[in-house]
This record gives structure tokens, sequence and C-alpha cells, in this order.
């Protein structure tokens, strides 16, 4: 599709910089050189996708009575996959190129004047194209023949297909049609251009539902599930403005696919697609059902009908949500100091729900006692509830610059007020702390047995 979206390489290469600069991402197994389309998230990150997929599952999974859990294995059984049509049809055309050898996606490559080129060399001397299957295959055991290949997944999907009789036998009464069992994993596909960080990736995690229903209500199904998601979307802090959907027209939709949807957002490197939400038949039960010899079906108490559901499919990328939520949040503003002069604040305005760390906690000298022990006190209060973090380090402007440049929403300052002294030793008697909003740098007084009640409900 014709993407007409501004591009903004310098945002993007200064988000890449602060990922590795404060810990959010690094390139994975960089001192050897790096492996290309891997990634490892440092500790910021570790917090901020484990946030977004809590989310996920609290709003996916726990809110809801219609949709329950699993957690499948990544190494597949080859016949799944062969079933399920990955074995065969999984895959992009590649194309080499003859002057310096580098592969692309044939159906990636750049134009000019109507002729394609390759990126790497621009050499317009390219091979034909060849159909390159996108799984790792592995063999299990210590026998490495044909018959012992196992695959990592390419979707979480397929577990939950596979599962699918166990979880309608075991979970009784709770699953009734329409119903959705969910996943989140990591699935692998040997990209032939990773690219744009972690945007195109080798080894990434989804986010999917597999909702099951009848087959009357599949297309509405589709349409409903995409404002859900949308919604989802916008609750993590994404605007409804940079979210598009794009109704993926025939002959450009998966194999298994009906009707679906793209949810795309505007990152700075283009519009590009965050989750699909497809309505996939009976396609893969009816595949596993002609596999087995045995139907994946469901049958009906009330009506007594035994049939093969279908099923509508929300599958999101954990690592393109994470990524999306980054370049949304990444700001710089101008501000002018006590002295008059102009400088730039970097701050990452995360919604609180997922920012990695809630509240930084500021002792205003490292060292007074009094003031760190008091500081300790508010930690111990906090620290069960929420990621909080403790520094003692610097003037207390560069400390709340720092908390502004991963995001943290809320700066706890304990002074001489919160432990009832003047600074010349007279008693104030007032147990309070100052409480700073990082989008604001509004500052508020408050008793320290108010600091929960305010902040609780704005991470929730
Ligand atoms: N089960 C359906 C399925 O896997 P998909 O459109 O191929 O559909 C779903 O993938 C989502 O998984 C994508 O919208 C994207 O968010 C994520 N995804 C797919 N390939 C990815 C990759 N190479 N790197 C990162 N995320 C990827």
């Amino acid at each position: 599709m014709p993407d007409n979206s501004t591009t903004d390489p310098a945002r993007m290469e200064k988000i890449v910089s602060l990922c590795k600069r404060k810990g959010f991402v690094f390139q994975s197994a960089e001192i050897y050189g790096g492996l290309n389309g891997c990634w490892d998230y440092g500790p910021l990150g570790a917090e901020l996708k484990r946030n977004v997929k809590d989310y996920w599952w609290k709003r996916m999974v726990r809110d809801r009575d219609d949709i329950v859990g699993m957690d499948g294995t990544i190494l597949t059984h080859h016949d799944v996959l062969k079933a399920s049509g990955h074995v065969d049809t999984f895959s992009d055309p590649m194309i080499d190129c003859k002057g310096c050898n580098a592969r692309h996606r044939a159906d990636q490559l750049p134009e000019k004047k109507g002729e394609t080129y390759c990126p790497n060399c621009g050499g317009r001397e390219l091979g034909e194209p060849q159909e390159f299957n996108l799984m790792f295959s592995t063999h299990m055991g210590a026998v490495k023949d044909d018959d012992n290949i196992a695959f990592l997944r390419p979707e979480t999907a397929q577990t939950i297909f596979t599962q699918f009789k166990n979880v309608c036998d075991q979970t009784g009464e709770r699953v009734k049609l329409p119903f959705g069992i969910a996943q989140i994993g990591k699935a692998f596909r040997n990209e032939i251009n990773p690219r744009n960080f972690t945007f195109r990736s080798r080894e990434f995690e989804q986010m999917e539902i597999e909702f099951f229903c009848r087959e009357e209500d599949g297309m509405r199904l589709t349409d409903e599930w995409l404002e859900t998601r949308l919604n989802w979307y916008q609750e993590i802090g994404l605007p409804r403005t940079k979210l598009h959907v794009l109704d993926v027209p025939d002959g450009e939709r998966a194999h298994y696919s009906k009707k679906t949807y793209d949810i795309e957002y505007e990152f700075p490197f283009g519009i590009q697609e965050l989750e699909g939400v497809a309505y996939r038949t009976d396609y893969d039960l009816g595949k596993h059902s002609a596999a087995v010899g045995k139907d994946q079906d469901y049958f009906d108490e009330q009506t007594k009908e035994r049939f093969i559901p279908h099923v509508v499919e929300p599958s999101a990328g954990a690592d393109r949500a994470v990524l999306a939520v980054l370049c949304e949040a990444y700001d710089e503003e101008t501000l002018t100091n006590d002295k008059g002069k102009e400088e730039v604040r970097t701050v990452m305005r995360f919604s609180p729900k997922i920012a990695p760390v809630k509240v930084a906690i500021l002792p205003l000298l490292k060292n007074k006692e009094e003031l760190v022990a008091k500081a300790r006190e508010v930690e111990a209060i906090l620290r069960p509830h929420m990621n909080i973090t403790f520094d003692l380090t610097g003037a207390i402007g560069r400390r709340y610059r720092r908390q502004d440049e991963i995001g943290t929403p809320f700066c706890v300052t304990i002074d001489f007020d919160t432990i009832g002294q003047n600074e010349d030793g007279t008693d104030t008697g007032i147990d309070t702390v100052t409480l700073r909003h990082r989008d604001s740098m509004e500052q508020e007084r408050l008793p320290i047995a108010e600091l929960l009640v305010k902040i609780l409900p704005e991470i929730a």
C-alpha cells in the first residue's frame, strides 16, 4: 500500500539513541557486532514491555468473562504447521543482487524511473524472485533427520487451535460461544530484511486472541473487535488521530482470511501496521480436523448441535505496541531557565499506566540523615504498590530532568518541611512532601498520608 505519511528519520534516530542511553532497548549481542533483527530490552524497556503486556492481559482477559488465557510452547510439531499451511505457504519473495550478492524482499525494492534497483549497491542486475520460507526450523532429540524437524512458532495462534478441544473440555461453564482464548508469547520469523529498529524483528512477541463464534456472527464480531482494539491503543496513550484502519483488499489478505483490518500507527518512519484483526473463518480448526482425522468441534449444550466454530483473531505485536508508545511519548520542549537561558527538556510522556517507573523519591540533600530516613519511610509506603526509584545524586532540577527523560510521571521531594524542621533547625510541624507532575511540571504540597490515594488511581 502506498504510504503517504511524512517520515521523520531524525526523530527516529533520537528515539533509538535515548532507548540505548537510558536502558530501554539494546541490540542483541552488541559486543559481538550484533545479531541482526534481534533486540534485548534493558531495565526500563523490560518494565515498559511488561506493563504493556499486563495491561493487554488485564483488559482482554481478566476484565472479561468471555476470554480465558493459555500459554503454549514455542517449539511446534512439524505436522501442526503443515496442516495450517505455514510449511507450504509462509514465505516472502526474495531476490538476490548479482552485483553485491545482497538479498532483499522482492516486493520492497526501491524504484527509479520504473526500474527496481538494489538498495545496497544501486545495481540493476537482479536475479529471479524465489519464495523463501520464513520459519526457523530445528531438530528435536539427538537424531538430525527429516522425521525430527520442529519449528519455532511463527505465530502463537496455532497452539490455541491445537488445544481448542482441551480448553473447551476443561473449562466447562466458562466457555460458551462466543468466547476467546488469549495468549502472549514469543514468535519467530526469519525476516529477509529486519528493519526500523524493533518494528520488524526476527524474534518478537505477540498478544493474540482467537475469538470463537458461530459463522453468522463472524463479520459483525470482526467489526466489534476492531473498535475494542482501537480503544485499547488509546488507553495506552496512542491518540485516535494517529491510528489508521486499513480494510485489507481482496487478494492481499493472508490465505486464511475472509476479512482483515490492519490497525496502523503513524511511526516516524511512516504509517505501519500495529495489529491485524482477521476473520479466519473455520479455516484452522477445519485444517487440523482433517489432518488428525477427528473434528476439532464444539458442542452446543442448548441446541445439541456439534460444529466447527469460526474465529475472529485480533493479533497484536507486543514489541510494536512498545515501539509505538516510545515514539508517541518522545517530546522535546524548549524552556527558559532561572537565568533566562533557553534549554531543551526531553520528556517521555508515557501514559502513567504503562510508564516503567511511576514515582521517583528524591530527598533534597543526600547528606542530611533525617531527610534520607524520611524518604525511606515514604519509599516503604509506595514500593509495595508500584515500581519506584530512589535518587539521591545531583541538584534537584537535574534529578527532575533525569526522571522526565525516562517518563516518570511523579517525583516526590522530601525537604525540610517534611521532617518538620526549617533549615535553621526550628520546627515547622508539617509532615508534607512536594509532588511534582512530569507533564505540567507543576508542584503541589500534600501530606505523606495522602500520597497513595492521590497516585494509585492515576497509574491504574
Ligand atoms: N496470527 C496472525 C498473525 O500472526 P501477522 O499479521 O503476521 O498475523 C500479527 O502478525 C502481528 O504480529 C503484526 O500485526 C505485528 O504486530 C506482529 N509482527 C508480525 N511480524 C513481526 C515482526 N517480524 N517483528 C515484530 N512484530 C511482528
